[in-house]
């Protein structure tokens, strides 16, 4: 057995029983998503934890509905049908006993402010921002929590595919939370019998340089 396992092993799951988790269960794998790092210690997170079965199923069916909408821009009638061909990819989450919405606010980054109030030039001033703390942030949050479920024997899936439809969601869950916006979701439960297996990675030769 690799030490490593609950790592190789994780896996998107979209696919899931009924089978509720326990509140505890859920908040052991928030709490772990609390232990990831975030830029500057800043935590810029918030986790929403839906469990109520008929709002699980209207959120899918705003972000399907948002998803139509958004499929009409097509100019023709193919594409827009292999616009709504991903809609699985975005509604996934509707048989997940939990989901997990994922709410992030910016990185507050004190030497950009500095340097913008000091006139730095626009190129400096993108440069600093490019990498994206805040949502890098909000990224190892989610993957700590994939791994804690994966380690805890439950299926989970990433998405932010449905984050789109994120003011709809925001009025049918009635949640807000002044300068923070939905970044992601983390669909959560057992998985079902069968699931697609994992899909293979890159060879590590063609992501891996090492400088000696
Ligand atoms: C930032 C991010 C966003 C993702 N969004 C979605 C999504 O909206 N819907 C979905 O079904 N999967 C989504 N995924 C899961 C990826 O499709 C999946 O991780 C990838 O295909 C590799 O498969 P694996 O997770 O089984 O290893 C997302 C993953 C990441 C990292």
């Amino acid at each position: 057995m690799n030490p490593l396992d609950f790592i190789y092993n994780r896996k998107s799951v979209r696919l899931f029983k009924d089978t509720p988790i326990p509140k505890e269960v859920i908040t052991e794998i928030v709490k772990a998503g609390t232990y990831a790092p975030s830029p500057k210690h800043q935590q810029n997170w918030h986790f929403v934890v839906l469990q109520n079965k008929e709002l699980i199923t209207q959120m899918a069916e705003i972000v399907r509905a948002s998803h139509e909408r958004i499929g009409q821009l097509a100019k023709n009638e193919k594409d827009f049908k292999r616009h709504m061909s991903v809609i699985n990819y975005y509604t996934c989450f509707k048989d997940a006993p939990v989901v997990i919405l994922v709410y992030g606010c910016p990185y507050n980054m004190i030497e950009y402010k500095i340097l913008q109030e000091n006139d730095a030039p626009a190129n400096v001033l993108e440069m600093l921002q490019s990498p994206q703390s805040g949502a890098q942030g909000i990224g190892a949050a989610v993957e700590n929590m994939l791994l804690a479920a994966t380690k805890l024997g439950y299926g989970s899936c990433y998405m932010t595919g449905p984050t789109h439809a994120k003011s709809e969601i925001e009025a049918l869950i009635n949640f807000e939370k002044e300068g923070y916006e939905l970044m992601a979701m983390v669909a959560l439960g057992e998985a079902a019998d069968h699931t697609p297996a994992q899909p293979p990675r890159k060879p590590l030769e063609e992501v891996l340089t090492f400088i000696d």
